[in-house]
């Protein structure tokens, strides 16, 4: 019997990391040559033909130029095996023959365990004796497996998917199983069977078995199609909710889908099993099965794993279209890029495929994609024919469609949005970009008003503050400013700042609140740090780079100088003033246009750059921080300016308060913008 997973000791995971080398472990999945100080190979996450992908030993970390994938041996595994990181640590310590030594868990979540456990055995047990009825037994053969090949599925598809047959009698498998020792509780809580009359029956009676896989392809639970169409049972039976089996998580294929996802950087999204399982047999492999449902948030979360590209596939008149596109807005949110095709003529992505065969079934996606954000439009402004407060709805449902395209680094696609909207709707582009920023500036007004530091206090927003710059602020400044800073802490954090302090004692002087950075792995990242500087030790690059959360990693890996190194074209101080200058002087879109286009924008990687500087650097980062502590502080002293209640004396106080503000923001101002920041 397969371990229990537990949790792992730390000394273990000590003892692990420190038998790691990558260039072993990630040369066994990637060939690679040396080049100078690192290996160099194709890159397994995207499609290339001239190698990007780079793998550091000093540092114990791979980094792709191409995609921009980055982590070290354990995110590795994770990204590329789909492990988890427990089963990414278990995996290096058999490989390196050490035991694993598990901690105190508790009783709860060993009980647990035990039941997830068993139900994987028990699921494996039925997927093979029902692959076994379908093809070795006459029932299965004449029944079952003639009605899949009525279907067109040639047998090494079924067996990739595992598909089996149940037969259509009473308890034939429940009497095998029990024979086999299998415990009655958990054969019920599997679904497989149930009690009827004080007796197990079999639940899939006459079906076809579709086995579901989770990512790393073990047997969560089944889907059983019954075979002729009948008015008083379902289509499907399916596993009922368990401690394996969670509705909400599940993406049926996606184990069999994610290299080839990886490799196109797409993610096809179908509604049926036989969908999946049709286009995988004409060679299309990145498709996954929502099962009909409204995308969920961990669906997407997984989908978002894979690839930022995702493309739904639906029948024209599907019922589940409706369903699909709800859940849409939350992809946006996400960060998700979303395509829509609908297939025609009552076909379904399955009966399509098979009629007009994988290259035309390909062009047509290719050519039929329509973005999600305009094919709503389009459907919308349809719908609202000539009534124009229809119209205007509209208009305004799509501005705050858009306005949730909200990571710095999607600007661009929000203002593409913008400007193909405006054209489509025959409306002025400017009008439509101010309503966006309007439902922007909504957001950030009621997330302030969340953070409990600050009750009542959305900022003061009104005519006399330019809101473009706002925007520019909050987008994309902020995001520079705050890698910066994790960069210099993470490089620099125990070097001498001046005779008597680290920088590291110098950032955390500034008292920085725990919520104070919009990522909120930069606040868990300075979290982390803070509490080891608190106790007087000091992280290197490399203790970074083994924390457990992949995200921190990947933040730290991208922060520090590594891509810099690679960089030779940016070994160059008069380009990088250049664009220095630029960022401070140009508003956002000018910068955006000016300079991104000239240079593709994931090659302007870093700047300036040479160690010795990193003292300006980190003035340049305390000027940043204080900054926006005034930027608080001015907020705050306006709103209480604005209390009806107050006497003249007290007014009169805080109109000091406020030119005293205003003063240390034009200083601070004054100073800043002495170094170009990595992105
Ligand atoms: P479909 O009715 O399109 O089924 O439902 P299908 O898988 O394409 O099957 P064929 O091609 O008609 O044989 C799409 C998905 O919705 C879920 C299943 O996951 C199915 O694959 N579904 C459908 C159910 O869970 N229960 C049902 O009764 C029907
Ligand atoms: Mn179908």
């Amino acid at each position: 019997m397969p371990q229990i997973l537990g949790l792992i000791s730390q000394q273990t995971i000590q003892q692990i990391l420190s038998r790691i080398d990558i260039i072993d472990i990630v040369g066994g999945f990637v060939k690679l040559k040396k080049r100078g100080a690192n290996y160099l190979g194709l890159c397994p996450f995207h499609n290339e033909k001239t190698p990007s992908f780079t793998v550091s030993p000093a540092k114990e970390i791979y980094k792709c130029f191409g995609c921009g994938r980055s982590g070290n041996t354990i995110g590795f595994l994770m990204e590329h095996e789909k492990y988890s990181y427990v089963e990414a640590l278990r995996w290096l310590a058999n490989r390196y023959n050490i035991e694993v030594e598990e901690t105190e868990t508790s009783p709860e979540f060993k009980q647990q365990q035990q039941v997830a456990e068993s139900l994987f055995i028990i699921n494996n047990f039925a997927q093979q004796y029902f692959s076994n009825v379908l093809f070795n037994e006459e029932e299965g053969q004449d029944i079952g497996l003639s009605y899949l090949k009525e279907r067109k599925f040639r047998d090494e598809i079924i067996e990739k998917f595992q598909l089996g047959y149940c037969l259509d009698k009473r308890d034939a498998f429940a009497t095998t199983a029990v024979a086999a020792k299998y415990n009655a509780d958990y054969l019920q809580k599997s679904g497989l069977v149930v009690m009827r009359d004080s007796r197990l029956v079999d639940n899939y009676r006459g079906r076809i078995i579709f086995p579901v896989h989770n990512q790393t392809g073990k047997i969560i639970g089944f889907g059983a199609r019954i075979i002729r169409s009948n008015d008083r049972a379902p289509k499907y039976i399916n596993t009922p909710e368990n401690e394996i089996y969670v509705k909400s998580k599940i993406l049926y294929g996606s184990y069999f889908a994610r290299r080839a996802i990886d490799i196109n950087d797409e993610c096809l999204l179908v509604e049926g099993y036989t969908d999946v399982i049709s286009l995988h047999q004409a060679g299309i492999e990145n498709v996954v099965a929502s099962g009909g449902t409204s995308l969920t948030l961990d669906q997407l979360r997984l989908i978002k794993k894979y690839t930022n590209n995702l493309t739904i596939i639906y029948d024209g008149d599907s019922a589940g279209i409706k369903a699909a596109l709800r859940g849409l807005d939350m992809a946006i949110e996400e960060g998700l890029n979303v395509k829509l095709v609908l297939i025609p003529d009552k076909e379904d992505p399955d009966s399509y495929v098979q009629k007009v065969g994988a290259g035309s079934f390909k062009n047509f996606i290719a050519e039929n994609k329509k973005d999600f954000i305009l094919f709503q439009l389009e459907v919308s402004v349809k719908d609202a024919g000539s009534d124009s407060a229809k119209k205007a709805a509209v208009v305004n449902q799509l501005a705050e469609t858009i306005s949730k395209i909200n990571k710095a680094e999607d600007f661009t696609r929000q203002q593409d949005y913008i400007r193909q909207c405006a054209e489509l709707l025959k409306i002025d582009e400017q009008g439509l970009h101010n309503l966006v920023n309007k439902f922007i500036r909504e957001k950030v007004q009621r997330e302030e008003q969340k953070s409990p530091d600050k009750k009542n206090t959305g900022p003061a927003l009104n005519e006399t503050i330019d809101f473009s710059d706002e925007t520019f602020n909050a987008l994309f400044q902020d995001e520079l400013q705050e890698r910066a800073l994790v960069r210099i802490l993470v490089n620099y954090g125990a070097k001498a700042f001046d005779e008597k302090k680290t920088v590291a004692d110098y950032i955390f002087g500034e008292e920085i609140e725990e919520d104070f950075f919009k990522n909120k792995k930069i606040n868990d990242l300075l979290a982390i740090y803070k509490r080891e500087h608190s106790i007087g030790r000091n992280l290197s690059v490399t203790d970074f780079t083994y924390l457990p959360d992949n995200e921190i990693v990947q933040l730290v890996i991208n922060a520090t100088n590594y891509p810099y190194e690679m960089s030779v074209r940016w070994n160059d101080e008069d380009r990088a003033h250049t664009i220095n200058k630029k960022i401070w002087e140009l508003n956002y879109e000018e910068f955006r246009s000016q300079i991104l286009k000239e240079e593709k924008a994931n090659e302007i990687i870093y700047f300036l750059g040479a160690d010795e500087n990193y003292k300006n650097e980190v003035e340049d980062v305390l000027i940043y921080l204080k900054l926006k502590k005034v930027k608080r502080l001015i907020l705050l002293n306006e709103e209480d300016m604005k209390n009806p209640q107050s006497d003249p004396e007290t007014i009169k106080h805080y109109q000091e308060v406020h030119i005293h503000l205003k003063q240390m923001q034009q200083e601070l101002s004054g100073k800043k913008g002495t170094v170009v920041y990595p992105f």
